[in-house]
């Protein structure tokens, strides 16, 4: 397969900086050569840069550096767009903001081919906020929400292919915020939380939402915060919550995603390497990406979960 790396180091979806040098640690943790091992084409295209825009005057006063994030947004859209033409795009953050971008992009994309576009959001958080329902105004908690096509992303590039909520299936949730409860409580978007998956395991709601994206013929963009993954295992992350996915939950659900055939695009978000602990959060996430585009300890068949 020619997997596509694009490097996009957004900063601007929270206060706290750090996730620009995101994409350096994953080429520093050898990402391009492990995916050459498992005998993919890689390409890594840089770093990205966002596109001038203006502030624009709707927007709440106390969300984070908007102008830059709509600016990031419009570049990684096109970019995602482009790369989905003839490569499997994994785009390295970079703060989770870089996902109003990356998903709206490949959502495009999906759309020209007239393929139904799902998403796998592997969060500890929703990120289903809106401009206006962040009380923290931290913009890297709402691309669920732009990508769903909610309003208030003023001066934000127009989304002409809005992810159908149905579509979206959300792993590893321990943190919402009330707003963003009740707004998911309202929509067809399936979320899974700690407990669900300390209750049935995690392979059970994984594998009900591959089958819907392998029946409807989907393309299925997956992105994986780092948070997703219990602190102790990854800790060069902002938002650390605990009680998260263990390293073997997250190879399980990495290996799963291989087998299924179905991914079609890539975020590696979140990792703060001003945080970690010798690479090795970095070192966890280029791991993760490689059981998820084909290393394994022997072939097998994944079991049935039913
Ligand atoms: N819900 C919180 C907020 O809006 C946390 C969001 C965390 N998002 C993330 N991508 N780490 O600020
Ligand atoms: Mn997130
Ligand atoms: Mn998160
Ligand atoms: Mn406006």
């Amino acid at each position: 397969q020619s997997i596509i790396l694009i490097g996009a180091p957004v900063d601007s979806g929270k206060d706290r900086r750090g996730c620009l040098m995101g994409p350096d640690a994953y080429r520093t943790a050898g990402l391009a050569e492990a995916l050459t091992d498992l005998g993919h084409r890689v390409t890594d295209r840089g770093n990205l840069a966002p596109a001038s825009t203006m502030p624009d005057s709707d927007m709440p006063r106390h969300i984070h550096a908007p102008a830059e994030t709509a600016g990031w947004t419009a570049a990684i859209m096109a970019e995602a767009e482009t790369a989905m033409q003839d490569s499997l795009p994994i785009f390295l953050g970079g703060d989770h903001s870089l996902s109003l971008g990356s998903v709206t992009g490949v959502a495009n994309d999906a759309a020209a081919r007239n393929r139904p576009q799902f998403v796998l959001w592997l969060d500890a958080h929703s990120d289903f906020h809106t401009p206006q329902s962040t009380g923290s105004g931290n913009l890297h908690g709402t691309p669920l929400g732009y990508a769903t096509g909610r309003a208030g992303f003023h001066g934000f590039p127009p989304v002409p292919h809005p992810v159908p909520e149905a579509n979206i299936c959300i792993l590893g949730l321990r943190s919402v915020d009330q707003a963003e409860r009740e707004a998911l409580q309202a929509t067809q978007i399936r979320c899974h939380d700690m407990r669900e998956i300390d209750e049935r395991g995690i392979a059970r709601p994984l594998a009900e939402f591959l089958d819907t994206v392998a029946s409807a013929r989907g393309a299925l963009h997956v992105s994986l915060d780092v948070d997703f993954l219990d602190p102790s295992f990854a800790p060069a992350v902002g938002t650390t919550v605990p009680g998260g996915a263990t390293i073997r939950e997250a190879h399980l659900v990495m290996e799963m995603i291989c087998d299924s055939g179905l991914m079609t695009s890539l975020d590696l978000v979140e990792l703060n390497p001003f945080l970690d602990d010798r690479g090795r959060t970095a070192q966890v996430m280029v791991d993760l990406a490689a059981s998820a585009l084909g290393r394994r300890v022997f072939d097998r068949p994944t079991q049935a979960f039913s």
